[in-house]
């Protein structure tokens, strides 16, 4: 088989994504499912819900499709779903983005992403983000040969250390990538850090992309959006997706928002990419993001109870755990058990307690690695029956873990 070259293309944890035969690596996500296959243990691994979004919305899809809407859409995203994003920006956040220039619809979060570091980072240019981080801004870095800059976040609080910060964005850096709240860890990050971020944005004459996917999965605490703070609005692209607010993830509807000219370049970028994709699946999401609030409230209070249940659990099996200001997936420490290890732990999950979890270290660079070696990422985003079974299954831990 012919060698491909992709130096650049690398996996979080340094491992090249295509090896010196041409075939495709083996990421530690893929092993951990493959185990948890194996031993049919309860995935809280990957990060997907296991019960469906409304099925009201899960209706006009059907009814879209049956109606024809089959061929492709607008580039820029079907007119409905751009009035309902402005219109869910304006409702939530005070932001008035308008619809035809200032959002524009892509394949899921990860397709705005993708076009966002590709549209702004050239080779060579410095892009950073907080470490851990969710794995796709790490390849998309690779792939636009920039230079990846890490912030460390440590446990428990997971909250940067703003000098830090301040050290690491230069006049070389180019974007800074925000996910907040953040995968991961389930921080919600402060005021001060995302006001510091801004004033270092100018400073240092860089753009921010913020990636806002789990804007509506907060527990006790509310969604800042970065736009929303004064001087954020004009250098940021605000990214988020149905996936996870309504419990769509297939359907990989995402959007971008922010000024003209930056959505104006992230769509130039992303007709190279998908073009476009599922007016259907557009036409149901337009009409999600106007429900009412309490389905939003009443959502977000139902996860964090969830998330309380395997939290819970955790500390009764031994592991220290560090909960979630958002998101659905929490740390667990895994040194209360004797263990220094988590990847040792997370293999040997699946078949002595059938349940699986990630180590955090995958979503860092080498540095990273160590500082993180003990935690494991637990995704709570299931049905109170499964976690409640993970949960039994999780019991007496440390008398399996042998
Ligand atoms: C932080 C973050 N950003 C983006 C995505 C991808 O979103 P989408 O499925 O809409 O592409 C995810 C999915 O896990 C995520 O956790």
């Amino acid at each position: 088989m012919t060698t491909v070259e992709t130096p650049w293309l690398r996996t979080a944890h340094g491992a090249n994504l295509i090896g010196p035969d041409g075939e495709l690596g083996r990421t530690i996500f893929e092993e951990i499912t493959g185990l948890a296959i194996e031993h049919e243990a309860i995935n809280l691994g990957q990060g997907f819900p296991d019960t469906e979004g409304p099925e009201h919305i899960r209706d006009l899809a059907i009814q879209a499709i049956a109606s024809g809407d089959n061929q492709y859409a607008p580039g820029g995203g079907i007119p409905a779903l751009r009035q309902a994003i402005s219109t869910h920006q304006s409702l939530f956040y005070g932001l008035q983005v308008d619809p035809d220039t200032q959002t524009v619809v892509t394949t899921g979060a990860t397709e705005a992403i993708a076009a966002a570091v590709l549209a702004f980072a050239n080779s060579g240019d410095e892009v950073v983000t907080f470490e851990p981080y969710y794995d796709s801004y790490g390849a998309m870095i690779s792939l636009a040969n920039a230079v990846h800059r890490v912030v460390p976040l440590n446990a428990p609080e997971f909250q940067p250390d703003l000098d830090q910060l301040s050290s690491v964005v230069n006049d070389n850096t180019k974007l800074i990538i925000l996910n907040n709240p953040h995968n991961p860890t389930g921080a919600v990050f402060g005021v001060d850090v995302l006001q510091r971020i801004i004033e270092l944005a100018h400073r240092h004459d860089c753009l921010i992309i913020s990636d806002e996917v789990y804007e509506h999965l907060t527990f006790g605490v509310s969604h800042i959006p970065i736009a929303q703070l004064p001087g954020g609005y004009e250098r940021t692209i605000t990214i988020s997706s149905a996936g996870k607010s309504f419990s769509f993830t297939g359907w990989k509807v995402g959007w971008a928002t922010g000024p003209e000219e930056l959505i104006t370049a992230v769509r130039t970028v992303k007709q190279f990419l998908s073009y476009s994709s599922g007016p259907a699946f557009q036409k149901a999401v337009a009409q999600a993001l106007a429900l009412p609030d309490e389905f939003y409230t009443g959502f977000a209070a139902d996860l964090g109870r969830r998330g309380g249940l395997l939290a819970d659990g955790l500390e009764q099996a031994g592991m220290d755990v560090m909960r979630p200001a958002g998101t659905y997936f929490l740390i667990a420490d895994v040194a209360p058990l004797g263990f220094t290890d988590a990847v040792q732990v997370a293999r040997m999950l699946p078949a002595s307690a059938g349940v699986a979890a990630i180590p955090l270290s995958v979503f860092c660079h080498e540095e990273g690695q160590a500082r993180t070696a003990s935690l494991l990422r637990f995704a709570f985003c299931k049905k109170p029956e499964v976690l409640g079974q993970a949960i039994e299954r999780l019991h007496g831990l440390s008398g399996k873990l042998v």
